[in-house]
């Protein structure tokens, strides 16, 4: 009896451990519905309720630590690991050339930094389009290799829609992705906006129904026109994330180094898509902020006194220059001698 009640205070506390990491299942099942507090993870729960409520679902991406613990800090529904990475991180012209290993590298340190943000990792292009059997693979790796909450999968083609399917049903909540589809430049002839003829149209309301129908919990709307998203997202009964696609989806999503003003490179400011609205100008602040950085290092006004917080007392400093003249170190002993004298004055 004493062995089964240490063993459940044992997988109490571990349960309170792991309460807010990632791709770990909502204790409702055991411990009945739970209100949201601010520190609990985001769940599909949640998301349907905002949807129900006709709230706006946020989502932005993020690649590393540091942009996770900002969305984070700013309440983000939902950060999406994109392969969007192989061109703002990684410096490639596309999407495709990016690998999961380098996938996963992203998503572990996002795990780390954003801790109540649903946490969604792209399938990289390669790594999930020749069966359901790969796509299963690869989605569980997303997961259990890089600590992530549910997948995103792009296009909606027959075997798109039965690999989502197959995700799915081992237990892996999946997103879809409709419209410009970017690993699919290929086959759409660059970046290209779609949905803007009636087939077109008609094909990206379809494609987002049957990813629904698959079991997917959200479907992506990237650039098509505005009336296209609203008729797919009075279609479906799962939330639409637009981006691109107008006012009218259940939530929005950007790219963090679009939405910040990152790239101020003028190769970059030419890649940033027309629809993105800059919030800031961050690569602006970078940009001086090195310039400056570099001038005072130039002029030797960096580190000053008050950026050399390391201290030697006068009279270690005075033994330690004698032990440098005992060891033949004249010049050493008096460059010692003088910064000591320097440090003084500048302070
Ligand atoms: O990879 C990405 O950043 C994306 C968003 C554009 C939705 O797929």
């Amino acid at each position: 009896m004493a062995c089964l009640l240490r063993a459940r205070n044992l997988s109490f506390s571990v349960a309170r451990r792991v309460r807010c990491m990632s791709n770990v299942p909502e204790n409702s099942v055991y411990s009945g519905p739970k209100s949201q507090n601010p520190n609990q993870r985001v769940t599909l729960s949640h998301l349907r309720q905002k949807h129900r409520a006709s709230q706006p679902i946020t989502m932005v991406t993020a690649y590393d630590y540091p942009a996770a613990v900002h969305l984070d800090t700013a309440a983000i529904d939902i950060c999406l690991v994109g392969d969007s990475a192989a061109m703002v991180v990684h410096g490639h012209d596309t999407t495709l050339p990016i690998t999961l290993d380098e996938m996963l590298v992203h998503c572990r340190a996002v795990a780390r930094g954003a801790k109540t943000p649903l946490l969604i990792g792209d399938l990289p292009f390669g790594t999930y389009e020749s069966g359901s059997n790969q796509a299963v693979d690869t989605a569980v790796r997303i997961l259990k290799e890089g600590g992530m909450d549910a997948i995103k999968l792009e296009g909606g083609s027959p075997s798109r829609i039965f690999a989502a399917k197959a995700i799915v049903e081992a237990g892996i909540a999946v997103m879809g992705h409709v419209g410009l589809t970017p690993q699919a430049i290929s086959v759409l002839g660059g970046f290209r906006p779609q949905g803007k003829n009636v087939a077109s149209a008609v094909k990206v309301v379809e494609t987002a129904l049957a990813l629904q129908e698959a079991g997917c919990f959200a479907v992506v709307l990237e650039c098509v026109p505005a009336p296209v998203a609203a008729a797919a997202t009075a279609a479906l009964q799962i939330p639409t994330i637009g981006i691109g696609a107008g006012p009218f989806c259940s939530g929005q999503v950007l790219v963090y180094h679009d939405l910040l003003g990152m790239l101020q490179h003028p190769h970059h400011a030419k890649v940033t898509p027309k629809f993105c609205k800059q919030y800031a100008h961050v690569g602006n602040v970078i940009n001086k902020a090195l310039l400056e950085y570099k001038e005072d290092v130039a002029n030797g006004s960096f580190p000053d006194a008050l950026h050399s917080p390391y201290k030697i007392s006068r009279t270690d400093a005075d033994v330690f220059s004698n032990e440098l003249q005992r060891l033949g170190l004249d010049k050493a002993a008096s460059a010692a001698s003088e910064a000591v004298q320097k440090m003084v004055t500048t302070k």
